[in-house]
């Protein structure tokens, strides 16, 4: 495909000898007419939440290719081009890392260059058969200077270019030969206006400017510049000029690709005001919330799910329906399992999506999978769509990342319109991964006739409330996070939850974990006696996730004998209950109120006062809030 005027990106890694450092990244490439740095520098700015371990760039200038990189965060990388400026070009490239272990250096930290440092290169992925290419290379009297994978790509890229003399080319050439997951970017000095870059698995997306062109793992990257973007397939090659966007499979064919318009601007990227993009993102919550639920309910008032393009009639075909997901989605897919069974009967398992393929799951065409994930890119989770897929099932994919890989290999997708999340911890998201589960779940009831249309209609009309609850819960956090504070210098949280609970005080619990590094555990309050009820001691602090009275009072009743067995035993708790229930009084250390919802919709308003508990101690306790350590936004690695 050629397409006259225009540009995309991609991330990286860094493997140790005979040690993995699977790379998770952001990448950007950048030809045009502004200074490469500058926009280069930028675009790592906002993908620095998908890895921020090391950092680095390449500008082509004055016929030559000049490189800085550092470990540590892109703020080392800012010092280090202050103290050693680079000359000023037009073309560029850059890179921040995540690896999952080993120690990561200036070394390896990209981009890595050939001998000549004519050519520059910036990676994510795993290059599988890199060791085998590094004993040839070295053979053939290449010097490799660190300890990556992707450096055999440098001097590769180098090779074929010195016979073809065509960056695009000279790509496909390496491609070919490369094993793994793997998306690249690169540079030549001898093709100073020409960026090239190479997808598979990992995300590369085309910004498409006046005269400019970008490449990024990520549209935040490039939004400032363009909302034009053109989305790349798996195993294809594209090469960027100033004026032209020319997409290539491996084979040198030319590829079908799908353009977009990026519909949220800039300042949905910025922290608008906000300290943290996590403070924020929890403040977006009634916004994402009511936007989630747009444009569902047609004229008639009956529900429509346009971009779920299983029939009705299959849907009548479904006998079970398996969740997959990991970390927060997987919560939100095991609230989902309530009231999936509760509305339409169907069996409903929710599953880690990095155990899923392992155990051999019994899987068929008559098997609905739900696929949730936020960034679309979650390697667990797109195994496991692979897996169930090939098996016959339909897949369903709830995303919050338009064109990203999980929506675009499934069979339908449903769009969370949370807009970006940037803080590694994922809090929006959640929340509205939540409202699409209910909107699948009451779609399921309408098409296969388990619930009649006023209760439907019932249902909608709590859940069109609840971005105005949610806002309430926003209004009285204030003794939440003097709470917190006093709670900075605890070693352990526990949370117990009962039915939909449950899954809230896992969630809790894991932000806690991420957030404020702190030992934190959730458990099924009931599970309490067979076990984790030897943790109490005095003083530990104990957050307890009340159901409603109104609801299934026998799940209130025993959970408020599960408050008195843990205060007994010298717990601080601190109860989440709605507003109206005295029972909790006598027995909560400390009240957090939550408005009244029916029993299925509480997880909406009582995860809340959770996220905004974690936030407030991770800042207590000095912690990096949007870049947790040892974290990464995007686990595009299994
Ligand atoms: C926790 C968190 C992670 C993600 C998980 C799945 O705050 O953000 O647990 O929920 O990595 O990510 P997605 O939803 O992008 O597949």
């Amino acid at each position: 495909m050629r397409i006259s005027e225009f540009g995309h990106a991609e991330g990286s890694f860094g493997l140790g000898f005979g040690l993995r450092l699977p790379p998770m990244c952001g990448i950007v490439g950048y030809v045009g007419s502004q200074s490469a740095l500058d926009v280069v520098m930028a675009g790592l700015k906002r993908l620095e939440y998908r890895g921020y371990d090391s950092a680095g760039v390449a500008v082509l200038a004055d016929g030559g290719l000049a490189a800085a990189k550092k470990a540590g965060k892109l703020i080392n990388l800012e010092k280090e081009l202050v103290d050693r400026p680079l000359p000023t070009g037009t073309t560029g490239i850059g890179h921040t890392r995540w690896a999952t272990h080993g120690g990561p250096t200036d070394a390896n930290a990209h981009p890595h260059l050939d001998n000549a440092g004519r050519v520059a290169v910036v990676h994510n992925g795993i290059i599988e058969n890199f060791a085998a290419l590094r004993a040839e290379l070295e053979e053939r009297g290449h010097a490799l200077a660190s300890e990556t994978d992707t450096e055999v790509v440098a001097h590769l890229l180098a090779e074929e270019f010195s016979s073809c003399a065509d960056p695009a080319e000279a790509m496909r050439l390496v491609c070919r030969r490369l094993e793994g997951a793997f998306t690249l970017v690169a540079v030549h000095a001898d093709e100073p206006d020409v960026v090239v870059g190479a997808r598979r698995n990992s995300p590369l997306v085309v910004g498409v400017g006046e005269g400019e062109a970008f490449l990024a793992s990520d549209v935040a990257a490039f939004i400032a510049h363009t909302r034009s973007a053109i989305e790349l397939g798996q195993d294809q090659v594209v090469e960027l000029r100033r004026d032209s966007v020319t997409v290539t499979g491996f084979d040198g064919r030319p590829a079908d690709v799908r353009s977009y318009h990026i519909d949220w601007d800039a300042s949905a990227a910025e922290k608008g005001g906000y300290d943290y993009f996590m403070l924020k993102e929890i403040a977006e919550q009634p916004k994402a919330v009511a936007d989630t639920l747009l444009g569902r309910i047609d004229d008639s008032g009956s529900l429509t799910l346009d971009e779920v393009r299983i029939s009705a009639a299959e849907l009548r075909e479904v006998d079970k329906v398996v969740i997959i997901a990991c970390g927060t989605a997987f919560h939100a897919g095991l609230i989902a399992k309530y009231a999936i069974e509760h509305w339409t009967r169907i069996p409903c398992e929710v599953e880690l999506a990095s155990e899923f393929r392992y155990r051999d799951p019994i899987l068929d065409p008559r098997t609905l999978v739900i696929a949730i994930s936020q960034s679309g890119e979650t390697m667990d989770t797109l195994m496991a769509l692979r897996h169930a897929r090939e098996q016959g099932s339909k897949v369903l994919a709830i995303c919050n990342t338009n064109g990203s890989t999980i929506p675009r290999e499934s069979d339908a997708v449903l769009y969370t319109h949370a807009g970006p999340e940037v803080a590694v911890a994922s809090t929006k998201a959640f929340l509205t991964q939540l409202v699409a589960c209910y909107l699948v779940a009451l779609y399921l009831g309408q098409v296969r006739g388990t619930k009649w249309g006023d209760e439907i209609d019932a249902v909608i009309r709590d859940l069109s409330q609840i971005s105005g609850e949610v806002e309430r819960v926003l209004e009285t956090m204030e003794p939440v996070r003097a709470l917190a504070r006093t709670l900075a210098s605890k070693n352990t949280v526990l949370f117990l939850g009962r039915h939909v609970g449950y899954p809230v005080a896992l969630e809790g619990a894991l932000k806690l974990k991420e957030l404020a590094y702190m030992h934190a555990e959730g458990f099924a309050a009931g599970e309490l006696k067979h076990g984790p009820i030897a943790l109490i001691e005095e003083d530990l602090p104990v957050v307890v996730v009340v159901p409603s009275p109104r609801g299934r009072s026998v799940l209130h009743d025993k959970i408020v004998s599960n408050i008195q067995e843990i205060r007994a035993r010298g717990a601080r708790t601190i109860v989440i209950a709605e507003e109206g229930d005295e029972t909790v009084v006598p027995y909560a250390d400390h009240l957090i109120r939550i408005p009244a919802t029916p029993t299925l919709l509480q997880p909406l308003v009582a995860t809340v006062p959770l996220q905004v508990f974690a936030c407030e101690l991770a800042t207590a306790r000095g912690n990096e809030v949007d870049q947790p350590r040892n974290l990464a936004k995007s686990v595009t690695v299994e």
